[in-house]
């Protein structure tokens, strides 16, 4: 490992039972995603609680319009990666695309993201069948992320990135998947672009902690895609994101001001919030 990628010796690694201590005590969980080693250094020295490997990769890194098309090979080569930069955030990597469409397929999936990729917990989308999936794996103590909201993976269903949980209906049914989640064995839950307050609602009704994304600042935590909040991805930022480095001046100034906007609940405005 070169010497720059090296943590220090005398922080505490963030763990699942950690996270859900956090989620008691009121301390806000700060999440990003990361795609390589060197990126994660920068994590690791800013505090970063969790690093997620997000399979939105295959927008910022790839050059794609969804991220459909990310393999299993390239969330396991870019997990390994990022694992080499970190020692203290817990680290969660994507399962791509029809990598958990049954049990033993997302078994085997997982098993190569932790084993091979070295992360710590694995993250899927939606519930209804995928709830099959979360309670294998949590059966099999490999720790499991659920993401509800606008999955990106459902893009084709939903007809575009939109908003979700916007009518009743649809409220008390994202609601409803989410106690299914946590109920399956879910450890964590990302809520993606939903309505603050279904989000506020939802993080208040489970043990495990949430973690937003255009969800409000009610969440147990926050997550930003790396490229979107240093400026990096091109065209319009995400009404939910904020340009860190533009008000900083260096990458690891960007990250550690990001972790102090979240932990002082100065991170997400209203104005972030749908
Ligand atoms: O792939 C990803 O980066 C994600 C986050 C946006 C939560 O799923």
């Amino acid at each position: 490992m070169p010497s720059y990628l090296k943590p220090p010796a005398s922080k505490t690694p963030v763990t699942v039972p950690r996270l859900i201590e956090m989620k008691a005590s009121g301390d806000k969980i700060v999440v990003l995603t990361c795609y390589d080693a060197s990126f994660a250094a920068h994590c690791e020295a800013e505090g970063i609680d969790v690093v997620l490997v997000g399979d939105s990769l295959g927008n910022v890194v790839q050059g794609r319009d969804s991220t459909l098309p990310v393999t299993l090979d390239d969330m396991v080569y870019h997990t390994a990666a990022v694992k080499r930069g970190l020692a203290t955030p817990l680290l969660i990597a994507d399962l791509p695309f029809m990598t958990y469409r049954d049990i033993d397929t997302a078994l085997r999936s997982s098993a190569r993201l932790v084993a091979e990729g070295g992360a710590a917990m694995v993250k899927l989308e939606g519930a209804d069948y995928v709830l099959d999936a979360i309670h294998a794996l949590d059966r099999r103590q490999i720790p499991v992320c659920a993401h509800l909201g606008l999955t990106p993976q459902s893009v084709h269903k939903f007809g575009g990135y939109r908003v979700q949980g916007k009518t009743k209906s649809a409220a008390e049914r994202l609601i409803a998947d989410a106690q299914a989640v946590e109920a399956a064995g879910a450890s964590l839950l990302v809520l993606e672009c939903v309505p603050a307050a279904v989000a506020k609602s939802i993080t208040a009704q489970l043990r495990i902690p949430t973690i937003g994304i255009g969800a409000g600042i009610d969440c147990d935590g926050q997550v930003l895609v790396l490229y979107d909040m240093l400026g990096i991805t091109p065209g319009k930022r995400p009404k939910f994101s904020r340009d860190f480095l533009a008000a900083t001046g260096s990458i690891s100034e960007a990250i550690a001001a990001y972790a102090k906007a979240v932990r002082g609940g100065k991170f997400p405005a209203a104005d972030h919030a749908f």
